[in-house]
């Protein structure tokens, strides 16, 4: 067992073990000599072989073949960590296999500034951050306190490293493929799997490659790259699929760039994203103190951290980006795939009437707040002030990735720069991003309506402050920064001057600075575990409405897919964020119970009208009532009714929360029947023993009426086979019957959970058998 912190590092390279990897792919390919992709390079070297597990190139098979692979190393954040200890007690295992860490920086209200919103976190919650400490204490892993940074910057800074594999209860945990780590976002069950040793799979994704040329000059940046791509490939194109960057283009980009594009490919719905080592990379980890990794990456460089030549022929599809053509990229609102180039945004604010006045700008989050990014800024700050722009035109807010920039920009001079410009700093953590974010200037209960533009990631609708009527748009920090001086959506800073000021000026792009000089680490904020927790005790008071031990799902029984209620019949766009948005919830993260009143309460009734007062509303099967979703689906629970969902396109894209699929197991819930599925919360539901199941037919969804009523045949035990389809019979109240076909993507192991109620059942089961 191997304890990894930041700052002390095992001799062992923080749990990587190149010599391991190397061997594995020399097995893999004792039947087959044909280049590899870097993905499958990075993949298959975790893969587990021992006597029961035997694998060759040749019985892997994109798309289908599921992996049982050993990740490097676990993260988890304090909004996704509570559930994820919850269900790793439950498993009763007396500290974590896996080197883990968790991270507190969701939960963190950005209102007033760093200070005053610490104090008030340390205050709100730290019954949930005592839990989490003294959790993490006992089963060994590492906790970064409030104040240290967002999961994936403290990540980057301290762990990534070329050829790893880490999987994060986050769907951003891609952001390590800027250093050559291959980071996948899972739901909370899929991390107890690995925190318990079990081994964790996955579909082999299929990998797309992009072709990189040319370089970036002007104010185009790593950023405009990824919403380039989101443009092409949409919300869903990379689902099932690994985006692997390659081509001259990749040896031109900083680590921390890299970084915000694999970040952001969480907005294309990819399994994840990488890129080849590059020197860029070498540069990083020196800078960050760690020289010896770097050495160690340079003995494996070409036999683990670059694809093979001519693999190239191996990617599904290739997409070609010039970047010295690249146009800078604004885009939203409400969903991160709608691509503007900048030369377009006036024509389309206009054509869509979207609100022209900016209420906010703001850079930072998980995507875009490092040193570079914040550099960036302060010169376009410095150039504005030499042309007598002393403040910015509306409000701004920073939120640095990480304590190390923070603490790095603060002794480079750029966060008072950046406040003398009229920024509020934030603390180091997910704010506004996130919906952790007390916001007054505009009304949000009212809905008024208004548009925000920031550097962040994922502009869904109410994302940031759970108003529904705020147009969010995403960008690069520079652009963002623009935009401040501007106070205009209209606007295009390659050929527009900014007014209002003492006289007209235009800004010129600014230049890129790689890193600082030096790193400042700031505060120590890192918990140790002790080497043995056994003797300590965690306690949960039984009367918190935070947090709650969690009670075993029932096993499956016979007859629990028969004459199914439907809850609600989805309609469009139904993100996690949908099922289980955060914001005020997130207080609840470790309460299933409470937190389960949130349920499908922003999503849209294809039976009811559009009306924005009925999302989240359902008419009630029996009484033709209208209410929330969650409380109808109480009331079916108590009656002992079954009932099921109906899903659209991709239902549960976006983050891996596994609320959105514990909460609907919680409140009695035992299918979801959609077009397609995101793939983290198609595994997520069944972790949780629920079936999670397709259309073969898609246009059978729009035959499902209100009140009919759904069985589901073929899904007893030992009738539900891996790559078979069911029978979805559907009942109308007038009396006829119709049947249509059902697709599942279940294997012989997963099966295992959905009879025993859930996967951690299945693991407590097996621990102790
Ligand atoms: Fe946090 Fe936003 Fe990243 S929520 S982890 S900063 S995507």
């Amino acid at each position: 067992r191997q304890f990894v912190s930041s700052r002390s590092y095992p001799s062992k390279i923080l749990g990587v073990d190149y010599n391991k990897q190397i061997s594995v792919l020399d097995t893999l390919k004792q039947q087959s000599q044909r280049p590899l992709t870097l993905t499958e390079k990075l993949l298959y070297s975790h893969l587990i072989i021992d006597g029961e597990r035997n694998w060759c190139l040749g019985n892997i098979d994109r798309g289908k073949t599921i992996l049982e692979l050993r990740p490097d190393r676990i993260a988890c954040h304090d909004a996704t960590a509570t559930m994820a200890l919850l269900q790793f007690i439950s498993a009763g295992l007396p500290h974590v296999m896996t080197p883990t860490t968790v991270h507190s920086d969701h939960l963190i209200i950005s209102e007033k500034g760093a200070e005053a919103d610490l104090q008030r976190a340390a205050s709100e919650h730290a019954e949930v951050y005592d839990f989490l400490s003294s959790a993490s204490k006992k089963y060994g892993i590492g906790f970064w306190k409030p104040g240290s940074g967002i999961i994936h910057t403290v990540t980057f800074e301290n762990y990534a490293m070329p050829g790893g594999l880490i999987i994060g209860t986050d769907s951003h945990t891609p952001n390590a493929g800027g250093l050559g780590m291959l980071g996948i976002g899972v739901g909370g069950a899929d991390a107890v799997d690995a925190m318990s040793g079990m081994p964790w799979e996955l579909v082999a994704p299929k990998v797309i490659g992009v072709n990189l040329t040319g370089k970036l000059h002007g104010w185009a940046s790593t950023k405009d790259i990824i919403c380039k791509l989101a443009g092409i490939l949409t919300v869903s194109g990379g689902k099932g699929s690994v985006i692997e960057f390659f081509g001259s283009g990749t040896q031109t980009l900083g680590a921390t760039a890299m970084a915000t594009i694999c970040n952001m490919s969480a907005e294309i719905g990819s399994t994840s994203c990488i890129f080849p080592h590059s020197p860029s990379m070498d540069r990083y980890l020196v800078a960050t103190g760690r020289e010896y990794v770097a050495q160690a990456v340079n003995q494996v460089r070409d036999v683990l951290l670059t694809a093979d030549e001519g693999s190239h022929n191996y990617y599904d599809c290739i997409i070609d980006i010039d970047l010295s053509t690249l146009e800078p990229h604004i885009n939203g609102p409400f969903t991160p795939d709608l691509a503007h180039p900048i030369s377009q945004i006036k024509s389309v604010v206009a054509a869509n009437e979207w609100p022209i006045e900016l209420s906010h700008a703001m850079v930072g989050s998980c995507t875009n707040s490092s040193y570079e990014d914040l550099d960036k800024c302060r010169q376009l700050v410095r150039q504005a002030k030499a042309a007598g722009a002393e403040k910015f035109k509306i409000p701004f807010l920073l939120t640095p990735g990480s304590e190390q920039v923070r603490a790095t920009a603060e002794a480079d001079g750029i966060l008072d720069e950046l406040r003398d410009a009229g920024a509020v700093v934030m603390s180091s953590s997910c704010g506004p991003c996130v919906g952790s974010w007390d916001r007054k200037d505009v009304d949000v209960k009212g809905k008024e309506k208004n548009s925000v533009i920031s550097s962040f990631n994922r502009n869904f609708i109410g994302r940031h402050d759970s108003n529904p009527a705020t147009h969010s748009f995403v960008t690069s920090p520079e652009t963002v920064t623009a935009f401040a001086y501007a106070g205009r959506l209209d606007f295009d800073p390659l050929v527009d001057e900014i007014t209002g000021f003492e006289a007209p000026f235009k800004l010129e792009p600014p230049a890129n600075q790689e890193l600082p000089a030096h790193f400042e680490t700031g505060i120590d904020t890192f918990q140790e575990p002790p080497l043995d927790g056994s003797d300590l005790t965690i306690a949960i008071d039984p009367k918190s409405d935070r947090l709650q031990l969690l009670s075993p799902f029932q096993g499956w029984q016979e007859g629990n897919a028969d004459d199914m209620e439907i809850l609600i019949k989805v309609s469009g766009k139904c993100t996690t964020d949908h099922i289980s948005p955060a914001g005020p919830w997130y207080k609840y993260r470790g309460h299933l119970e409470n937190i389960s009143s949130n349920m499908l309460t922003t999503a849209t009734n294809a039976f009811l009208s559009k009306d924005p007062q009925l999302l989240g509303h359902t008419k009630h099967p029996l009484t033709g009532d209208v209410d929330v979703v969650p409380k109808v689906a109480r009331d079916l629970k108590r009656q002992g009714l079954r009932w099921c969902i109906i899903g659209d396109n991709n239902y549960g894209e976006g983050s891996s929360r596994e609320h959105a699929a514990l909460e609907p197991r919680f409140l009695g819930g035992t299918a979801v029947i959609a077009r397609s599925f995101a793939r983290i919360h198609e595994t997520n539901l069944k972790k949780q023993g629920m079936l999670p199941l397709t259309f073969n037919d898609p246009t059978a969804y729009d035959r499902i009426a209100e009140r009919d009523r759904i069985s589901l045949l073929g899904v007893e035990d030992g009738k539900l086979q891996p790559g078979h389809p069911v029978t979805m019979r559907v009942k109308s109240r007038d009396g006829s019957v119709w049947e249509t076909q059902l697709n599942h993507s279940f294997h012989q192991g997963q099966l295992a959970w959905l009879r025993a109620g859930s996967a951690l059942n299945h693991i407590k089961s097996k621990t102790m058998s």
